[in-house]
């Protein structure tokens, strides 16, 4: 039989037996296990090569969101963060949408920006001539990354642009390279550096900066899905979402609320893979704006059959080899639980994960409010930490909730009387 994400129960069982169900759907070796029980599992040795002064490490919490349902395909989505509720909140969104066949995503592609500043001419129109050269720039760009092109990356094409700047006008070539599976800030940076002299050359001007852009948005994700009403709360409830996101469309103070909610998703998969998130969060935030108006990153819609339709449109840009992905142990764990062959895959599944992350957001905003879940889950664990046994923990959690009394010793009490 298929594996399935679906795992009833998964947050009531103890850490043991979780780690034991995702060893089991992504095939873990005993010294994965192990790893992932160790505390402190990045050793100091690695970590010392990874940055600079290094004097410890910092453990987080590493979960685990089920139920996504991805193109048809089963997905357990490693999460690392430090927020309650997310995992929750990704997983019971997660749910909601296999009621119509789950989650269907797309991507641009792995393109990313390089760009190389030219300033101190006279005539910056005239300067189109960089294009001129394409073919000469490609050549010396692709010289750097053979390993790259046979894989079938490397630049592809050279973008021009005259942009007025409080320096006046500047022209700005852009090198866009297919990174395939890197992430591509080295490879592009080193492309950059070593085409400035020639385009010095042509023009006669000075070249100063040389990097990698990341508002990649040559590098978008597509997630769409539709979720069944009945799935969501009934048509009010799918009123109340269509009219949060209107109001993240109209409003920039929401927006930004909005967008950091999807965030809570993308990064807590980017933390378990050992993504550059701030590359990922300055592209979201970026391309936001694009129109000159900062925009939520999704969508949501009723349609007439009073289902609620979400889409999220962002850039993505993630690597599977090199980088953190590349030495630190958990992250290549991570990966594996996942079960991706390609960075583009795991751009997609955080596109989806990101869409899942603001339909939780909105339905619990739109519904019952926020606090509601995030109680809840502070209830189970002031009931755990009192001793509560797996049979009555829902029942404690259920009179504390109603009580609103969501303190330690009221937890210390119930599980008193229960026990006796
Ligand atoms: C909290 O981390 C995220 C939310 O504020 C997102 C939102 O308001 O949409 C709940």
């Amino acid at each position: 039989m298929a594996k399935s994400s679906r795992i009833p129960g998964f947050y009531k069982l103890p850490v043991e037996e979780r780690l034991k169900k995702v060893a089991e759907f992504a095939n873990l070796t005993e010294e994965e296990i192990e790893l992932l029980k160790k505390e402190g599992n990045l050793n100091l040795e690695i970590a010392d090569r990874m940055i600079e002064n290094v004097i410890g490490t910092m453990a987080y919490p590493f979960g685990i969101a089920t139920n996504f349902l991805i193109n048809g395909k089963e997905y357990l989505i490693p999460m690392v963060i430090e927020e309650p509720s997310v995992v929750a909140a990704a997983s019971n969104a997660a749910k909601m949408t296999r009621s119509k066949g789950g989650i269907h995503t797309s991507s641009t592609g792995p393109i990313m920006i390089g760009q190389i500043q030219l300033v101190d001419v006279k005539d910056p129109y005239a300067q189109k001539r960089i294009l001129e050269e394409k073919e000469e720039i490609i050549k010396i760009a692709n010289e750097q990354d053979p390993v790259l092109v046979k894989f079938g990356g490397g630049a592809k094409d050279v973008e021009v642009r005259v942009i007025d700047s409080p320096k006046g006008p500047m022209v700005i070539t852009h090198l866009i390279v297919d990174v395939r599976d890197a992430m591509g800030a080295n490879a592009v940076n080193t492309m950059c550096e070593a085409v400035a002299p020639f385009i010095e050359g042509i023009t006669g001007g000075r070249v100063y900066l040389r990097i990698i852009s990341n508002l990649a948005d040559k590098r978008l994700v597509r997630a769409r899905t539709v979720v069944d009403k009945e799935a969501v709360g009934g048509e009010e409830v799918v009123d109340g979402i269509v009219s949060a996101w209107a109001f993240a469309a109209a409003d920039p103070y929401r927006a930004a609320t909005h967008n950091k909610g999807i965030l809570n998703g993308v990064i807590a998969v980017a933390l378990a893979t050992g993504q550059d998130h701030r590359a990922i969060e300055a592209g979201a935030h970026a391309y936001a704006a694009k129109t000159g108006k900062y925009m939520p990153l999704t969508t949501w819609e009723k349609n007439e059959d009073g289902d609620l339709v979400g889409t999220l449109e962002m850039p993505m840009a993630v690597g599977i080899v090199g980088g953190a992905t590349k030495v630190h142990p958990v992250a290549r764990i991570a990966l594996k639980i996942l079960g991706v062959k390609t960075a583009t895959e795991l751009a997609e599944i955080m596109g989806a994960v990101g869409l899942a992350q603001n339909l939780a957001a909105l339905r619990a905003l739109a519904a019952e409010g926020i606090q509601y879940g995030h109680m809840r889950l502070h209830a189970r664990n002031l009931a755990m930490m009192a001793g509560a046994t797996p049979e009555i923990v829902d029942k404690i959690v259920e009179i504390m909730v109603r009580e609103r009394k969501i303190r330690y010793d009221r937890a210390e009490e119930l599980v008193k009387q229960f026990l006796k």
